[in-house]
C-alpha cells in the first residue's frame, strides 16, 4: 500500500476542479481526476500524473463502482473535493423540471453520494478530509460543532456538508 496520500476531485476536468487538482499533485497528492468529460478528465490526468475516472456523481452505481477502483488502485482515499457541480442561468420561470431534477441530482444528491460513498474507507485511514467547494469553506476535521448541519440545511440545498 502507498504512503502517498489519495484525493478524489469530482468535476475536475476542468475549472475549479481541474485548478485543486493540479494543486493536490503539486503537494505530492495521488488524484483521481473525476469527471462526466472523460476526455477532459484524461487530459489533467496526464498533466499530473493522476488517474482519470468516468463519473456522473448523480449516479450512485457510477459512484461506488468509482470509489472502489480508488481504493483497489492505491489503498486508500484521504480527501474528497466535493467540486462537481451545475449553475443553470436559464432565468428560474423558464427552467424546466427536468433540469431542475438534474441540478438537484448533481449539486445536492450528488454530494450526498459521494460522501457517504468514501466514508467508510476514509473511516479506516482515521482520515475526514471533506471539502465542499461550492458553498462551504470549512474544512472539517474530528469533532466538531457543525456536525449534522448537512441534513439541519437541506432547505437551503446544501449550504455546509461537514462529516466529522
Ligand atoms: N466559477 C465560479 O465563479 C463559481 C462560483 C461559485 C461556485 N462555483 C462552483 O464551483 C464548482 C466548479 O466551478 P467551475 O466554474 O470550475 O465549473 P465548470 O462548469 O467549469 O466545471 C464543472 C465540472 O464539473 C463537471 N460535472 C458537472 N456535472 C457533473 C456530474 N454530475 N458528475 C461529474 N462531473 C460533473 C463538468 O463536466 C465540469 O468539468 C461548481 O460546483 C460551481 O457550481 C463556481
Amino acid at each position: 500500500m502507498t504512503e502517498q496520500r489519495v484525493a478524489i476531485v469530482t468535476g475536475s476536468a476542468q475549472g475549479i476542479g481541474a485548478a485543486i487538482a493540479r494543486e493536490l499533485a503539486g503537494d505530492g497528492v495521488k488524484v483521481a481526476v473525476a469527471d462526466l468529460n472523460i476526455l477532459g478528465a484524461q487530459r489533467v490526468a496526464e498533466d499530473i500524473g493522476g488517474a482519470a475516472k468516468a463519473l456522473d456523481i448523480s449516479d450512485p452505481d457510477q459512484v461506488s463502482q468509482v470509489v472502489s477502483e480508488v481504493v483497489t488502485e492505491y489503498g486508500r482515499i484521504d480527501i474528497l473535493v466535493n467540486n462537481a457541480g451545475l449553475v443553470p442561468f436559464t432565468p428560474w420561470d423558464q427552467l424546466d423540471f427536468t433540469e431542475w431534477k438534474r441540478v438537484f441530482d448533481t449539486n445536492v444528491n450528488g454530494l450526498f453520494l459521494m460522501t457517504k460513498a468514501v466514508c467508510a474507507p476514509m473511516a479506516d485511514r482515521g482520515s475526514s478530509d471533506y471539502h465542499d467547494n461550492r458553498e462551504c469553506d470549512r474544512l472539517c476535521v474530528g469533532d466538531c460543532q457543525y456536525r449534522g448541519e448537512g441534513t439541519d440545511n437541506s432547505w437551503t440545498g446544501i449550504v455546509c456538508f461537514p462529516v466529522c
